[in-house]
Order: C-alpha cells, then structure tokens, then sequence
C-alpha cells in the first residue's frame, strides 16, 4: 500500500515530518511518496524556488523509513493538479496508490479541489488527526464526504503541533531563525541558502515575471543535477540583489542565474559544439573569444548558446553575461559583472574573502569587488596549478589586479 503527501513545503517543517511518519507507521505503508507541487493550482502566494523545496523535503524526511520525495510535479510542465498527479502515478504503482494523505483542513477544502469526484474514486483519504483535534467535529466532516463522494476516509493519529509555514518564514525573514521549528537538516539548509532573505528583491517583480522565473526553473531542471540546481537558484538570489543596487533588470539578473551553467552537465562533445556555435555568432570576436574554450570554459558560451536556441529567452545582454561568466573579461558591461560576482559569491560558496566581496558589492563597490573577486580567481588557479585564460588576464589588466 503506497501513499501520497503533496505540500508546498516552502518550508518543511517538523509537522510535515511528523505528519510523514505517522502516516507510514499506523497506515502500514509500504511506501509513502512526497510530492513537493511545481504549480500550485491556489497562488495564495509565490512559492519559492522548486529546487530549495524539493531539497528542504529530502533534507526534513533524512532517516524516515519507506519515505520516497518525488520531483514528478516539478518536471511536469503547467499547474500541477493531484487528480492528474495520481493518474499519472497509477500508470505505473496501479492499486497500489491506495492513500492521499492529508491534515485535517482537506475535510473543509476537498470540495473547492480540481475534480474531487474523480480523484476519491482514484484514492482514499488518510487524514491526520492532531492531538488536540476536535474528533467529533472532524467525524461529523468525515461522514460528510464520505456521503458526498462515496469514498473512504481513513483518520490517523500524530501529536498536537501547531506550525505555520508562513509563520516560520516571517520569522527567517525578521531574525533569520526559524525557532526550532524545521528538522535539523532543514535549519542548516535555511541557515546557508536564506531562501527567504531576498522578499525586497522578488517582491518587486510582477506575478508574469515572476511566473517567467518559475518556467525557466522549470525549463533547466533536466539540464542540472540537484547540486546545481541549488547552486543556479542560489546565484539567482544573489544577482537580483546585486542587479537591485545597481539600477539592473532584476528579473533579467535573476533569470541570469538560473541558466547560467545549464550546459555544464552536457558530453563535453556537445557543449564543444554549442561553445564554437555562440563564437560564430561573433566572427569579429571569434579568435579572442575562442581562446577561453578550454573544457571547463566551454561552459560558458555553450550555456548561452542553449539559453538563446531552447529557453525561448533571447536576450544579446544576457548571452553575454552568460558567456562570460567563468571568465570575466575587459570591458565588461554591468550587467555581466553581477553574473560574474553572484556565481562567485552566492550563499552556497565558501571560501576567505567571500565576506568582503560581498560587502564590497552590497556598498556599490563593483569595482572594488571585481578587483577582489580576481585576485581570489587568479590565487584559486595558482593553488591548483592552472593557467588563466586570456580573457582572465584581461580582465585583471582592466581592473588593476595585475
Ligand atoms: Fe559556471
Ligand atoms: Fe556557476
């Protein structure tokens, strides 16, 4: 028997986990599948990033026996339904999806979901009852439904817990703590990535934007291993910041990060080829340029190439940026300085000077955290004993690092 908990999990938090293992130890599940939703069909709000909160799943259910996290509904293009979500599960596990697992507030909403009639005759429902809940209340609910759609409604028990997703990333927001109320692994996941630290910056975007940001998530997800998803998202945060202080496109700066290494993962055949297709566009340009398509450089050009053929984004400002990424070089625009800057010193990095570039940058410095952010560029290679590229060295001519 196989169940399924879908959420928005922006963030999980303990009474997902607890929810989640409840349902597994009293329903007897041999499996329960959690679904972060890529698409909510209700936008009470903009939901974070699909990759932060199919990771803080996979991080909140670390040790839960029988406890799978699924991207299906991140991958699948549109507004996710769950009617849709099961059929789609059901092709391959049949009968065996057995259980949609829910809190108590489903016995109140079902009624407002897509195409409940159809869906509880697919599954049945398995709600939580927590420890101070109402039972007569939620009994007289059940037998309502259970009238209504002809279905089973299954209780199970977990402990009184009242915690609120909103509450908790209010409080991220305000003291940059979430009280104890996340897993442990989940905590140390806000602590580094702060996906709620950037409401200035994504709150003046519009919901079309904001929408085209979520599509080209979307679009990359296949491109990148989750590693580099968390790291694109990262660097998407850090480019809307950056792009805020400098009077930049934000949407354009964030839309930046999220594609910016999206051929790194490619055969080195293939990035090859789209690295030397974006040198062709520009044969004026074309032996400087080619200079830098070394291996790991390739992935610059060959990420913009792919954005401008496949993303359905086309932008000149934005295949630079993209080009130049790994690279730097002299003159740069603006703009391709806070690509640069951001994949260097987003929160998932680490490394010395990563504090003072930072504060260079967020003070209106560029130049100041250009120079810097080299000088570290070019010691990192010289500890491993490579070689700068010519459009490095460049680069460290024009902003007086060498
Ligand atoms: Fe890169
Ligand atoms: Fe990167």
């Amino acid at each position: 028997m196989i169940g399924l908990f879908g959420g928005t999990f922006d963030p999980f938090h303990n009474a997902h986990r607890a929810l989640a293992k409840h349902a597994v130890e009293q329903l007897g599940l041999e499996q329960l599948i959690v679904m972060p939703v890529g698409r909510a069909p209700h936008k009470e709000r903009r939901t974070s990033f699909a990759c932060y909160r199919y990771e803080m799943a996979r991080l909140g259910t670390t040790g839960l026996e029988h406890v799978v996290v699924s991207d299906d509904e991140i991958r699948t293009p549109g507004v996710d339904y769950t009617y849709h979500t099961v059929k789609r599960l059901k092709e391959n596990l049949g009968d065996r999806l057995q259980h949609l697992i829910s809190g108590s507030d489903v016995l109140l909403s079902i009624d407002s979901w897509y195409r409940p009639d159809a869906l509880l005759k697919e599954v049945d429902l398995a709600v939580a009852l927590r420890g101070d809940a109402d039972r007569r209340m939620l009994e007289g609910q059940r037998q309502a439904i259970e009238e209504k759609y002809g279905c089973r409604v299954v209780f199970f028990d977990m402990p009184k817990m009242n915690l609120s997703a909103t509450e908790i990333r209010e409080s991220l927001e305000d003291k940059g703590k979430s009280q104890d109320t996340c897993p442990l692994e989940v905590e140390s996941f806000l602590t580094q990535y702060r996906p709620y630290d950037f409401a200035f910056e994504f709150e003046s975007m519009d919901d079309d934007q904001w929408q085209t940001l979520l599509d080209i998530e979307e679009w990359a997800w296949d491109f990148h291993p989750q590693e580099r998803r968390l790291h694109a998202a990262s660097v998407a945060q850090y480019a809307a910041r950056l792009a805020a202080i400098y009077g930049e496109d934000i949407e354009l700066a964030a839309l930046s990060g999220l594609v910016h290494d999206v051929a790194k993962n490619l055969p080195q055949e293939e990035r090859q080829h789209l690295a030397e297709a974006y040198f062709d566009m520009y044969p004026t340009e074309k032996e400087r340029l080619g200079t830098c398509i070394t291996k790991e450089l390739a992935h610059g050009p060959a990420s913009a190439m792919l954005v401008w053929n496949e993303s359905g984004v086309r932008s000149e400002k934005l295949s630079e940026a993209i080009a130049l990424h790994s690279s730097a070089s002299a003159d740069m625009s603006r703009f391709s300085e806070i690509l640069f800057l951001a994949d260097k010193v987003a929160y998932d990095r680490k490394f010395d000077r990563l504090d003072d570039i930072r504060e260079l940058a967020e003070s209106g410095d560029m130049y100041g955290a250009m120079r810097l952010c080299l000088i570290e560029v070019l010691d990192a290679l010289g500890r491993n004993n490579e070689r700068p590229c010519p459009l490095t060295l460049d680069a460290s001519r024009d902003y007086n690092v060498i």
